[in-house]
Protein backbone atom coordinates (compact mmCIF):
# COMPACT_ATOMS: atom_id res chain seq x y z
CA UNK A 1 0.00 0.00 0.00
CA UNK A 2 1.46 3.15 -0.94
CA UNK A 3 -1.64 5.50 0.12
CA UNK A 4 -2.37 6.24 3.61
CA UNK A 5 -5.95 7.24 4.29
CA UNK A 6 -6.99 8.69 7.87
CA UNK A 7 -10.15 11.09 8.77
CA UNK A 8 -10.49 13.08 11.92
CA UNK A 9 -14.19 14.62 11.63
CA UNK A 10 -14.79 15.99 8.64
CA UNK A 11 -11.20 16.50 7.35
CA UNK A 12 -9.30 13.97 5.75
CA UNK A 13 -5.36 13.47 5.55
CA UNK A 14 -4.08 11.45 2.76
CA UNK A 15 -0.22 10.96 3.12
CA UNK A 16 1.95 9.18 0.16
CA UNK A 17 3.69 6.62 1.60
CA UNK A 18 6.66 5.30 -0.13
CA UNK A 19 9.29 7.08 1.62
CA UNK A 20 12.31 4.51 0.68
CA UNK A 21 12.21 5.98 -2.76
CA UNK A 22 11.08 9.32 -1.84
CA UNK A 23 7.37 8.75 -2.61
CA UNK A 24 7.89 8.08 -6.52
CA UNK A 25 5.09 7.54 -7.89
CA UNK A 26 4.29 4.19 -9.79
CA UNK A 27 1.36 2.84 -11.78
CA UNK A 28 0.05 0.69 -7.97
CA UNK A 29 0.57 4.33 -6.09
CA UNK A 30 -1.35 6.13 -8.71
CA UNK A 31 -4.52 3.52 -9.04
CA UNK A 32 -4.23 3.55 -5.36
CA UNK A 33 -4.51 7.67 -5.38
CA UNK A 34 -7.54 7.10 -7.48
CA UNK A 35 -9.47 5.17 -4.94
CA UNK A 36 -8.69 7.40 -2.18
CA UNK A 37 -9.59 10.49 -4.03
CA UNK A 38 -13.19 8.83 -5.02
CA UNK A 39 -13.50 7.56 -1.35
CA UNK A 40 -12.63 11.00 0.05
CA UNK A 41 -15.14 12.50 -2.62
CA UNK A 42 -18.04 9.47 -1.61
CA UNK A 43 -17.44 10.16 1.92
CA UNK A 44 -20.72 12.61 3.09
CA UNK A 45 -18.89 13.46 6.31
CA UNK A 46 -15.47 14.98 4.74
CA UNK A 47 -15.56 18.20 3.85
CA UNK A 48 -11.86 18.98 3.07
CA UNK A 49 -8.57 17.29 2.02
CA UNK A 50 -4.87 17.31 3.30
CA UNK A 51 -2.15 15.61 0.69
CA UNK A 52 1.23 15.30 2.38
CA UNK A 53 3.96 13.22 1.85
CA UNK A 54 5.90 10.55 4.48
CA UNK A 55 9.24 11.25 5.16
CA UNK A 56 11.39 13.92 3.68
CA UNK A 57 9.78 13.85 0.26
CA UNK A 58 6.69 15.02 -0.60
CA UNK A 59 6.87 13.52 -4.16
CA UNK A 60 10.07 13.30 -5.77
CA UNK A 61 8.69 12.41 -9.27
CA UNK A 62 7.56 9.81 -11.09
CA UNK A 63 9.55 6.70 -10.59
CA UNK A 64 12.51 7.15 -13.02
CA UNK A 65 12.80 2.88 -13.45
CA UNK A 66 9.79 2.92 -14.55
CA UNK A 67 10.08 5.48 -17.28
CA UNK A 68 13.65 4.25 -18.56
CA UNK A 69 12.93 2.42 -21.97
CA UNK A 70 9.52 4.01 -22.72
CA UNK A 71 8.27 3.31 -26.57
CA UNK A 72 6.30 5.97 -27.06
CA UNK A 73 3.16 4.37 -27.15
CA UNK A 74 4.01 3.89 -23.38
CA UNK A 75 5.06 7.43 -23.07
CA UNK A 76 1.71 8.65 -23.83
CA UNK A 77 -0.15 6.20 -21.56
CA UNK A 78 1.81 6.93 -18.45
CA UNK A 79 1.47 11.04 -19.27
CA UNK A 80 -2.56 10.55 -19.39
CA UNK A 81 -2.45 7.87 -15.96
CA UNK A 82 -0.78 10.85 -14.45
CA UNK A 83 -2.64 13.88 -15.60
CA UNK A 84 -5.69 11.91 -15.55
CA UNK A 85 -5.24 11.09 -11.42
CA UNK A 86 -4.01 14.38 -10.98
CA UNK A 87 -6.91 15.84 -13.06
CA UNK A 88 -9.34 13.98 -10.42
CA UNK A 89 -7.80 16.00 -7.61
CA UNK A 90 -8.59 19.06 -9.12
CA UNK A 91 -12.04 18.05 -9.98
CA UNK A 92 -12.84 17.04 -6.93
CA UNK A 93 -15.43 18.82 -5.30
CA UNK A 94 -14.28 18.95 -2.05
CA UNK A 95 -11.34 21.36 -1.21
CA UNK A 96 -8.33 20.23 -1.22
CA UNK A 97 -4.83 21.67 0.74
CA UNK A 98 -0.99 20.13 -0.79
CA UNK A 99 1.02 20.32 2.64
CA UNK A 100 4.52 19.96 0.53
CA UNK A 101 6.73 17.87 3.25
CA UNK A 102 9.92 17.98 1.16
CA UNK A 103 10.95 17.42 -2.26
CA UNK A 104 8.26 18.08 -4.46
CA UNK A 105 10.03 17.52 -8.19
CA UNK A 106 8.75 16.57 -11.06
CA UNK A 107 5.05 14.98 -11.09
CA UNK A 108 5.38 15.96 -7.17
CA UNK A 109 5.27 19.70 -8.21
CA UNK A 110 2.54 18.38 -10.71
CA UNK A 111 0.56 16.86 -8.19
CA UNK A 112 0.94 19.83 -5.85
CA UNK A 113 -0.04 22.24 -8.32
CA UNK A 114 -3.40 20.29 -9.21
CA UNK A 115 -4.51 20.54 -5.01
CA UNK A 116 -6.37 24.44 -4.33
CA UNK A 117 -4.30 25.76 -1.61
CA UNK A 118 -0.62 24.91 -1.24
CA UNK A 119 1.36 25.09 1.46
CA UNK A 120 5.29 24.45 2.28
CA UNK A 121 7.20 23.49 4.72
CA UNK A 122 10.77 25.48 4.80
CA UNK A 123 12.73 22.04 3.92
CA UNK A 124 9.93 22.19 0.59
CA UNK A 125 11.96 21.90 -2.82
CA UNK A 126 10.27 22.66 -6.14
CA UNK A 127 11.06 21.50 -9.79
CA UNK A 128 10.45 20.26 -12.67
CA UNK A 129 14.12 18.40 -13.78
CA UNK A 130 12.19 16.21 -16.23
CA UNK A 131 14.50 18.04 -18.70
CA UNK A 132 17.78 16.45 -16.83
CA UNK A 133 16.07 13.08 -17.57
CA UNK A 134 15.75 13.63 -21.39
CA UNK A 135 12.24 14.03 -20.81
CA UNK A 136 9.37 16.66 -20.58
CA UNK A 137 7.11 17.45 -17.93
CA UNK A 138 3.70 14.98 -18.50
CA UNK A 139 1.33 15.18 -15.42
CA UNK A 140 0.39 18.54 -16.58
CA UNK A 141 3.28 20.33 -15.78
CA UNK A 142 3.94 22.00 -18.81
CA UNK A 143 0.02 23.77 -18.51
CA UNK A 144 -0.45 24.02 -14.92
CA UNK A 145 3.02 25.86 -14.13
CA UNK A 146 2.03 27.74 -16.74
CA UNK A 147 -0.93 29.00 -15.55
CA UNK A 148 0.08 29.20 -12.13
CA UNK A 149 3.49 31.65 -12.24
CA UNK A 150 3.30 32.89 -15.69
CA UNK A 151 4.92 31.42 -18.66
CA UNK A 152 8.42 33.16 -17.96
CA UNK A 153 8.92 31.48 -14.46
CA UNK A 154 7.08 28.42 -16.24
CA UNK A 155 9.69 27.90 -18.80
CA UNK A 156 12.73 29.00 -16.78
CA UNK A 157 11.81 25.64 -14.31
CA UNK A 158 10.53 23.58 -17.38
CA UNK A 159 14.13 24.52 -19.27
CA UNK A 160 16.74 24.68 -16.26
CA UNK A 161 15.38 21.64 -14.00
CA UNK A 162 16.51 23.48 -11.22
CA UNK A 163 15.61 23.29 -7.65
CA UNK A 164 13.52 25.71 -6.01
CA UNK A 165 13.50 26.58 -2.01
CA UNK A 166 10.46 27.31 -0.76
CA UNK A 167 11.09 30.97 0.00
CA UNK A 168 11.48 31.33 -3.83
CA UNK A 169 8.20 29.35 -4.72
CA UNK A 170 6.07 31.58 -2.67
CA UNK A 171 7.72 34.75 -4.92
CA UNK A 172 6.82 33.27 -7.70
CA UNK A 173 3.28 31.93 -6.35
CA UNK A 174 3.44 28.59 -6.57
CA UNK A 175 2.75 28.46 -3.13
CA UNK A 176 0.53 30.44 -0.39
CA UNK A 177 2.28 30.10 2.35
CA UNK A 178 5.84 28.44 3.68
CA UNK A 179 5.58 27.27 7.38
CA UNK A 180 8.31 26.10 9.60
CA UNK A 181 8.42 21.79 9.12
CA UNK A 182 6.67 21.28 12.45
CA UNK A 183 3.61 23.68 11.56
CA UNK A 184 3.39 22.66 8.26
CA UNK A 185 0.64 19.49 9.34
CA UNK A 186 -1.07 21.62 12.24
CA UNK A 187 -1.62 24.61 10.14
CA UNK A 188 -2.65 22.80 7.04
CA UNK A 189 -5.64 20.94 9.34
CA UNK A 190 -6.43 23.92 10.56
CA UNK A 191 -6.65 25.73 7.96
CA UNK A 192 -8.81 22.53 6.27
CA UNK A 193 -11.00 22.36 9.38
CA UNK A 194 -11.65 26.79 8.84
CA UNK A 195 -12.71 25.66 5.83
CA UNK A 196 -15.00 22.21 6.86
CA UNK A 197 -16.71 24.94 9.26
CA UNK A 198 -18.14 26.93 6.10
CA UNK A 199 -20.90 26.92 3.89
CA UNK A 200 -20.57 23.37 2.47
CA UNK A 201 -22.44 23.90 -0.65
CA UNK A 202 -20.69 28.07 -0.78
CA UNK A 203 -17.04 26.05 -0.37
CA UNK A 204 -17.86 23.69 -3.11
CA UNK A 205 -19.72 26.27 -5.45
CA UNK A 206 -16.64 28.72 -5.05
CA UNK A 207 -14.38 26.34 -5.80
CA UNK A 208 -16.64 25.45 -9.26
CA UNK A 209 -16.82 29.18 -10.10
CA UNK A 210 -12.81 29.60 -9.87
CA UNK A 211 -11.67 26.49 -11.41
CA UNK A 212 -14.67 27.00 -14.47
CA UNK A 213 -14.54 30.63 -14.84
CA UNK A 214 -10.73 30.85 -15.44
CA UNK A 215 -10.93 29.97 -18.87
CA UNK A 216 -13.50 31.82 -20.07
CA UNK A 217 -13.54 36.04 -20.64
CA UNK A 218 -15.00 37.54 -18.05
CA UNK A 219 -18.42 38.05 -19.32
CA UNK A 220 -19.11 34.63 -19.48
CA UNK A 221 -17.22 33.73 -16.25
CA UNK A 222 -19.24 36.95 -14.19
CA UNK A 223 -22.76 35.12 -15.97
CA UNK A 224 -21.31 31.28 -14.20
CA UNK A 225 -20.74 33.10 -11.07
CA UNK A 226 -24.20 34.70 -10.91
CA UNK A 227 -25.92 31.52 -11.62
CA UNK A 228 -23.73 29.77 -8.61
CA UNK A 229 -24.65 32.44 -6.52
CA UNK A 230 -28.36 31.87 -7.05
CA UNK A 231 -27.97 27.88 -6.91
CA UNK A 232 -26.93 28.51 -3.34
CA UNK A 233 -29.75 30.81 -2.27
CA UNK A 234 -32.12 27.42 -3.83
CA UNK A 235 -30.49 25.69 -0.74
CA UNK A 236 -31.27 27.29 3.09
CA UNK A 237 -27.65 27.88 3.50
CA UNK A 238 -27.69 31.60 3.02
CA UNK A 239 -30.64 32.01 5.31
CA UNK A 240 -28.77 29.79 7.87
CA UNK A 241 -25.54 31.55 7.50
CA UNK A 242 -27.19 35.38 7.80
CA UNK A 243 -29.16 34.23 11.10
CA UNK A 244 -26.69 32.92 12.85
CA UNK A 245 -24.52 36.04 12.25
CA UNK A 246 -27.68 38.42 12.92
CA UNK A 247 -28.18 36.31 16.05
CA UNK A 248 -24.78 35.63 17.32
CA UNK A 249 -24.13 32.00 17.17
CA UNK A 250 -22.29 29.24 15.03
CA UNK A 251 -24.30 28.33 11.90
CA UNK A 252 -25.35 25.08 11.58
CA UNK A 253 -25.12 24.05 7.86
CA UNK A 254 -27.54 20.94 6.68
CA UNK A 255 -25.67 19.58 3.52
CA UNK A 256 -23.61 17.50 2.71
C1 LIG B 1 12.68 6.57 -8.54
C2 LIG B 1 13.70 7.71 -6.83
C3 LIG B 1 13.22 8.93 -7.34
C4 LIG B 1 12.41 8.91 -8.52
C5 LIG B 1 14.38 9.33 -5.57
N1 LIG B 1 14.41 8.01 -5.74
N2 LIG B 1 13.67 9.92 -6.53
N3 LIG B 1 13.42 6.54 -7.43
N4 LIG B 1 12.19 7.69 -9.07
N5 LIG B 1 11.87 9.98 -9.04
C6 LIG B 1 15.08 7.02 -4.92
C7 LIG B 1 16.59 7.00 -5.14
O1 LIG B 1 16.92 6.26 -6.27
C8 LIG B 1 17.06 6.37 -3.84
O2 LIG B 1 16.86 4.97 -3.93
C9 LIG B 1 16.10 6.90 -2.81
O3 LIG B 1 14.93 7.34 -3.55
C10 LIG B 1 16.66 8.09 -2.06
O4 LIG B 1 17.07 9.05 -3.02
P1 LIG B 1 18.53 9.73 -3.00
O5 LIG B 1 18.79 10.22 -4.36
O6 LIG B 1 19.54 8.81 -2.40
O7 LIG B 1 18.27 10.93 -1.97
P2 LIG B 1 19.01 12.34 -1.93
O8 LIG B 1 20.48 12.17 -2.17
O9 LIG B 1 18.55 12.99 -0.67
O10 LIG B 1 18.46 13.15 -3.19
C11 LIG B 1 17.08 13.51 -3.23
C12 LIG B 1 16.69 13.96 -4.66
C13 LIG B 1 17.10 12.89 -5.67
C14 LIG B 1 17.38 15.30 -4.99
C15 LIG B 1 15.18 14.20 -4.64
O11 LIG B 1 16.59 11.61 -5.21
C16 LIG B 1 16.56 13.13 -7.05
O12 LIG B 1 17.05 13.99 -7.78
N6 LIG B 1 15.55 12.33 -7.44
C17 LIG B 1 14.98 12.40 -8.79
C18 LIG B 1 14.08 13.60 -8.90
C19 LIG B 1 13.51 13.73 -10.30
O13 LIG B 1 14.24 13.77 -11.29
N7 LIG B 1 12.20 13.77 -10.38
C20 LIG B 1 11.47 13.90 -11.65
C21 LIG B 1 11.17 12.54 -12.21
S1 LIG B 1 10.47 12.68 -13.80
P3 LIG B 1 17.97 3.91 -3.45
O14 LIG B 1 17.38 2.59 -3.81
O15 LIG B 1 19.23 4.26 -4.18
O16 LIG B 1 18.08 4.16 -1.95
C22 LIG B 1 8.85 13.02 -13.53
C23 LIG B 1 8.03 13.06 -14.79
C24 LIG B 1 6.55 13.18 -14.52
O17 LIG B 1 8.40 13.21 -12.45
C25 LIG B 1 5.77 13.14 -15.82
C26 LIG B 1 5.79 11.84 -16.54
C27 LIG B 1 4.88 11.78 -17.72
Amino acid sequence: MYIELQRDERVALLTIDRPEALNAMNVEMLNELSVAIEQTEDDDEVRALVITGRGKAFIAGADIAHMQGFSPQQAKEWSELGQSTVGKIESMKKPVIAAVNGYALGGGTELAMACDIRVASDRAVFGQPEVKLGMIAGFGGTQRLTRLVGPGMAKEMLFTGDHYDAEAALRMGLVNKVVPADELLPYCLDMAKRIASRGTLAVRLSKEAVNHGRDMDLEKALHLEATLYAVVFSTDEPCEGCGAFLEKREPKWTSS
